[in-house]
């Protein structure tokens, strides 16, 4: 697919207090200097294994986001359903950098026929920048994904309809998995996801080669992200890692506390790149706008990553979209300790030349 999308028609002020609204201002090593500092907070992008997928070309008025098939989990992910779907949070933070520094963009998608691995152009327009994500330019930094156990309130039913509401802007449903029955499924969809990846070589080597990096590793998630070995580890979203060294919080852990978490599966009418794409948007777009609501998440795309469990977990849906990826959400428990921020690579690393 090959669409461009207008976004402008901002009525609140941008994040920059240097704001810039029209084109003379963002063009030249103005323009690139921008997009250079929008980068380097794109850079905060969720991505699969924390393996950051992507590759950028930097120019004038515009910056290209490239796939890295260098980064490619061949195994875990034979369909380049999570690169792609790393790949498009990464552009949802780019066009929420671009905003909150105050500028406008147009977004090509899948530009280039002949180049696969080229996924988007973001180009700086005349305009205001998009009040919505400019509102989600604070979030870029203090999201982090939490896999510990959460509060046994329920997140409110107002502030889940806002988040259906934002991945509707990108084309993608976002269904709560609320009926106990279809969540009693898609939780054995998730548990026989872990276990059958378990079975497969390739699986487990990426596995291990991306929770056990070198010391000082600007990539991989590292054990102080995933939970210590508790009362609560047979749940089904802590099957993927290793135990960690992350601190269960209080009140939750070995006593087997009530945890009101909630699933909300992210699915698109069709299941190609561009769809992965908007999915990758619509995660990136959930994500920031549940941190700013005080909300803990973290993404789960096991059940989804084998075409044998993706086939299930459809079945467990009975829906006629096609799943992306699962985001667990839920109200952190009142002794959460802030969540130390996993590694990324430097701006240099990720730059193509102009
Ligand atoms: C496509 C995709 C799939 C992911 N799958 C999982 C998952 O199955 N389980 C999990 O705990 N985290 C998952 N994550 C979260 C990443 O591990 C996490 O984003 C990465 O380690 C960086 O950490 P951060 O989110 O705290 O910045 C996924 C993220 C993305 C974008």
């Amino acid at each position: 697919m090959t669409s461009l999308i207008r976004i402008q028609g901002a009525a609140t002020a941008p994040a920059n207090p240097q704001a810039m609204s029209g084109r003379a201002e963002t063009t030249g090593k103005v323009g690139r200097d921008l997009l250079e500092r929008a980068v380097a907070l794109a850079l905060r992008a969720p991505s699969v294994h924390n393996t950051q997928p992507w590759r950028w070309r930097v120019r004038r008025t515009e910056v290209e986001l490239h796939a890295d098939p260098t980064r490619h989990l061949v195994d875990t992910d034979p369909g380049r359903r999570d690169l792609l779907i790393s790949c498009g949070a990464a552009l949802h933070h780019l066009r929420v950098a671009v905003a909150g520094l105050g500028a406008a963009v147009d977004v090509e998608y899948l530009p280039d026929p002949e180049n696969e691995q080229h996924l988007a152009t973001v180009r700086l327009v005349d305009g205001r920048p998009d009040p919505s994500a400019a509102a989600l330019f604070g979030q870029l930094e203090r999201r982090h994904s939490d896999r510990r156990p959460y509060s046994a309130q329920a997140v409110p039913a107002g502030r889940l309809a806002a988040l259906v509401s934002r991945a509707a802007r990108h084309g993608v449903l976002a269904l709560p998995v609320i009926d106990p029955t279809v969540l009693h499924r898609v939780n054995e969809v998730l548990r026989s996801a872990a276990r059958e990846q378990r079975r497969v070589p390739g699986c487990l080597a990426e596995l291990l080669l991306w929770t056990h990096r070198y010391a000082n590793a600007h990539d991989g998630v590292p054990r102080g992200a995933v939970p210590t070995r508790t009362g609560l580890w047979d749940q089904p979203h802590l099957q993927r890692f290793p135990a960690g060294t992350l601190a269960p919080c209080r009140g939750s852990g070995t006593s087997g506390g009530t945890d009101g978490g909630t699933l909300l599966l992210l699915a698109t009418p069709r299941d190609d790149a561009a769809a992965r794409l908007a999915a990758g948007e619509a995660l990136s777009a959930v994500l920031l706008a549940a941190t700013r609501a005080g909300l803990a998440t973290a993404p789960l795309s096991q059940a989804v990553e084998l075409p044998s469990t993706r086939t299930r977990l459809c079945a467990a849906l009975r829906m006629p979209d096609e799943p992306q990826i699962l985001i667990r959400i839920g109200v952190p428990l009142p002794g959460a300790a802030p969540l130390a921020p996993t590694p990324r690579r430097p701006l240099a690393s990720v730059l193509l030349r102009p």
